[in-house]
């Protein structure tokens, strides 16, 4: 059994705060779980993760709002194409209304794969979306004043990683990580984990001519994928492992605030994170008040009213 249980968050640079507070929060019903910042010493950036009310790993979606820095990431191969998030059956046309009457970038027909019905979506810095729809996600769902709950996002269904070559990463998903091979569907393959289904399944296409992505952090681009592990005892079993077979491009663990994260890379070039389900989101705001404050690490404390006032503001 893989020590990895699905998601626990997947990471993206972004544009405006205010715009992507928006896309998540307003057009898509998720709830803000955290508000707090990235820094590098000199300059702030907000970190906003966004989930279901609760947080739970395989709901979250975190944003750099890259903008106010001017770094732009470049989009390609090696990188995480599609986010995919799952929603109930029959719900895409309630979607493709809301897209029509917000004014959201989405393509005119609905396509499917792997038996589900899935509708192309974008984020408003260009990150391509898409809602699947499944039968099978048990998970509460992501409402607002209005969306019904029959037509809510659940989660993270999959990642699409667009991959230039899948001969090492085929085998590095089952061999290395414990994923099953679920089967292709024309330049598709698919993976799942643990259980399986929504929340657990990555997917390649292979994009023999895609120009390489870059890895940096800015606009525009998803950044990493995080899976969920139990512990740090079973991220630093899984980094043995993955140095162990001579993948040796690992982080050590590093502490998040929530989560503990170890980083590696797959051998298509995506970033992925092992991170911890031990600690969460109430370490510094109680259950029902995620995402009120602003946030900070007790080392920026003394430092919030400084480094607000160098962020944009954002109304949530
Ligand atoms: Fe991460």
């Amino acid at each position: 059994m893989s020590m990895i249980k699905g998601f626990h968050h997947l990471t993206a640079g972004v544009g405006g705060a205010q715009q992507d507070v928006d896309f998540y929060v307003k057009l898509l019903g998720q709830s803000l779980v955290k508000k707090t910042v990235l820094f590098d010493g000199k300059d702030p950036i907000y970190h906003l993760y966004y989930g279901n009310a609760s947080g739970d790993p395989g709901t979250l979606v975190t944003s750099f709002p890259f903008r106010q820095k001017g770094v732009k990431a470049r989009a390609g191969s090696g990188q995480v194409k599609v986010i995919n998030y799952s929603v109930p059956r029959d719900s895409l046309a309630f979607w493709r209304t809301r897209f029509e009457a917000m004014r959201v970038p989405h393509d005119p027909v609905v396509t499917e794969r792997f038996a589900e019905k899935r509708q192309r979506f974008q984020h408003p810095c260009g990150i391509e979306f898409d809602l699947v729809e499944t039968d099978f996600d048990a998970r509460p769902a992501c409402t607002n004043a209005d969306i019904p709950e029959r037509f809510a996002v659940r989660g993270v269904h999959s990642v699409t990683l667009s991959l230039r070559e899948v001969s090492e990463s085929i085998p590095f998903m089952s061999e290395v990580l414990d994923f099953r091979y679920v089967g292709q569907s024309g330049p598709y393959h698919r993976f799942e984990t643990h259980a399986g289904g929504p929340g657990t399944v990555v997917e390649f296409i292979h994009e023999p001519d895609r120009q390489q992505g870059s890895t940096i952090y800015g606009e525009g681009t998803v950044h990493h994928v995080a899976f969920a592990v139990d512990s740090t005892q079973e991220q630093s079993a899984l980094k043995s492992k993955l140095m162990g077979l001579g993948y040796i491009d690992t982080s050590e663990s590093v502490d998040r605030n929530y989560f503990r994260s170890m980083y590696f890379k797959m051998p298509g070039g995506v970033i992925f994170e092992a991170a911890t389900t031990d600690i969460g989101f109430a370490v510094d705001e109680a259950p029902g008040h995620f995402g009120e404050e602003f946030q900070l690490p007790p080392w920026l404390r003394d430092r919030k009213g400084e480094l607000l006032s160098r962020l944009e503001p954002i109304n949530t």
